[in-house]
């Protein structure tokens, strides 16, 4: 899905692809050893990340890919790193893994299929949709929500409704 995407929006189809494979690989760690293996290597935690060890998987894995599949590219670690929550400064390719991942086909939820439609045609469109829905679903539950994604909110659902001019001012 990463790669289709990749194809769809002119990001590198390769590094999609092994951004794609490589996101998960700290996933099924338990939240005890998320936080020791990212105290050991020095990546940040954060208080959401603290009280959320669960996501500390994107930069932990970003590591991993590094570490054992001796992984160099910037843009490939930066797109695993950013898979999960998000990032107000997003390249192309970063947000073709973040949509892959939360909108493949084994994702069950309402309007799956009509946002990865959207997101094929239109990546910023896509993202403004996805991460709208993220935001639902933790308001929802009344979740908090981690500065990352904010920042991300910031940068796809509120400017380019000034940027994308879509009123036609
Ligand atoms: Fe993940």
């Amino acid at each position: 899905m990463s790669e289709t995407f990749a194809r769809a929006h002119g990001a590198d189809p390769r590094k999609a692809r092994l951004a794609g494979m490589l996101h998960d690989l700290a996933r099924l760690y338990p939240a005890h050893r998320l936080l020791r293996e990212c105290e050991e290597r020095a990546i940040p935690i954060g208080e959401f990340e603290r009280e959320n060890p669960i996501v500390l998987h994107a930069p932990l894995s970003a590591r991993l890919a590094e570490e054992l599949f001796d992984v160099r590219d910037a843009a490939v670690l930066s797109a695993i790193r950013k898979h999960t929550l998000g990032d107000g400064d997003m390249s192309p390719l970063d947000c073709v893994v973040y949509l892959a991942d939360a909108l493949e086909p084994g994702r069950d939820y309402d309007g799956r299929a009509e946002t990865a439609a959207l997101a094929m045609r239109d990546l910023r469109a896509g993202m403004r949709a996805t991460i709208g829905s993220s935001l639902r679903y933790l308001t929802q539950r009344h979740l908090p929500l981690a500065p990352q994604t904010a920042a991300a909110m910031n940068t796809f659902a509120l400017r380019p409704v000034q940027d994308d001019n879509e009123f036609g001012y």
